[in-house]
């Protein structure tokens, strides 16, 4: 290829970069879990879907993960793919290698490239430099692609209407509630979370959220009230990585906010508890109701795998060459 042909096609090319739940409309959020359902089915049916031969994704952890971290490896593996996985201490960039000389030199090794990290601004200037596409696994901001196996998991137990469920969050107005709540206003269902002050969600978030939401997203402080008749409930740890310095104090001002029986009693009678896991006994949530027969917690992390197919074909753009 002569540099002017490659010039033309980083002119002309867009990645599918998934970077927060805002970026796609909902018929593609729809679709990707549609497409994720489809393929749970086949992967248990035990066919064959090699989409991905010949294709390399790279992961830049800069956090510790098990269920992203091995749910995309083996998504990429079933699929037929390869993986590299790349602690971010192990990179250049560690020594100062600009994020932007980082993600040109591996848009040219790789195929797609996934990121935890710190800063949403971290994902948002990779992707700004490459030419793959760019898929945030978690940042301080985002869960992007963990909110779809939530949502992928409600629609299995209550069917693909969400307008008339009542979904509450209960905790820290942290990077999974921004998830949710962008795709609450996306997907056109309501919202209630229970947050204690002080942990609010991001107020940017909330309001662009509410601007183009069609169903209610309230922010209360009474998790009673978030409780009442819901049908989901969700909740996360109450110190995410990175603030692990406040977790005693966390641990204070969230108590009242822990999802335990007598909370779950005020839910709808057949409510399901959600939680991305991994989940702190006796604080944000009890043995008992993790155990318990709502809790669909295993499910839920299952389906990331399953999502994770249906993200990076969608990426790669893996379906339109199968034909
Ligand atoms: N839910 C989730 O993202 O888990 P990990 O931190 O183990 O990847
Ligand atoms: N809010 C949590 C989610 C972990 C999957 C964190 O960021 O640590």
């Amino acid at each position: 290829m002569t540099m002017k042909n490659h010039l033309n096609k980083k002119q002309t090319r867009k990645a599918n970069h998934y970077l927060t739940v805002s970026d796609l409309d909902a018929d593609m959020l729809l679709a990707l879990i549609d497409r994720a359902i489809q393929l749970k089915r086949h992967a248990r049916a035990g066919l064959p879907f090699r989409p991905a031969t010949g294709r390399t994704i790279g992961m830049i952890f800069e956090k510790p993960s098990t269920r992203t971290r091995i749910s995309f490896e083996s998504a990429m593996y079933q699929m037929g793919g390869n993986v590299s996985f790349m602690p971010s201490r192990d990179l250049q960039l560690k020594r100062g290698e600009p994020l932007k000389d980082t993600a040109r030199v591996l848009s040219r090794y790789l195929d797609c490239l996934v990121v935890r990290t710190y800063g949403q601004e971290i994902v948002e200037e990779l992707a700004r430099w490459s030419d793959i596409p760019v898929i945030n696994g978690l940042t301080d901001q985002h869960h992007p692609c963990q909110i779809l196996s939530d949502i992928m998991t409600v629609i299995e137990h209550k069917g693909p209407d969400l307008s008339g469920l009542k979904i509450a969050w209960i905790g820290d107005g942290n990077n999974m509630a921004h998830s949710w709540i962008q795709a609450a206003s996306r997907l056109g269902f309501p919202l209630t979370l229970a947050c204690p002050a002080g942990y609010d969600p991001d107020e940017g978030i909330l309001e662009e959220a509410r601007r183009q939401a069609s169903a209610p997203i309230l922010l209360i402080r009474d998790p009673s009230e978030a409780a009442d008749g819901a049908d989901v409930i969700n909740t996360d740890v109450w110190a995410s990585m990175g603030q692990e310095k406040e977790t005693m104090e966390r641990k204070r001002r969230f108590m009242k906010y822990q999802v335990n029986s007598e909370l779950l009693r005020l839910a709808a009678p057949e409510a399901i508890v959600l939680h991305c896991l991994p989940a702190h006994r006796g604080e944000e949530i009890t043995e008992e109701v993790l155990e318990g027969p709502r809790s669909v917690v295993w499910e839920q992390a299952e389906n990331k795998m399953h999502i994770h197919k249906a993200i990076l074909e969608w990426a790669m753009g893996l379906r339109q060459e199968e034909g």
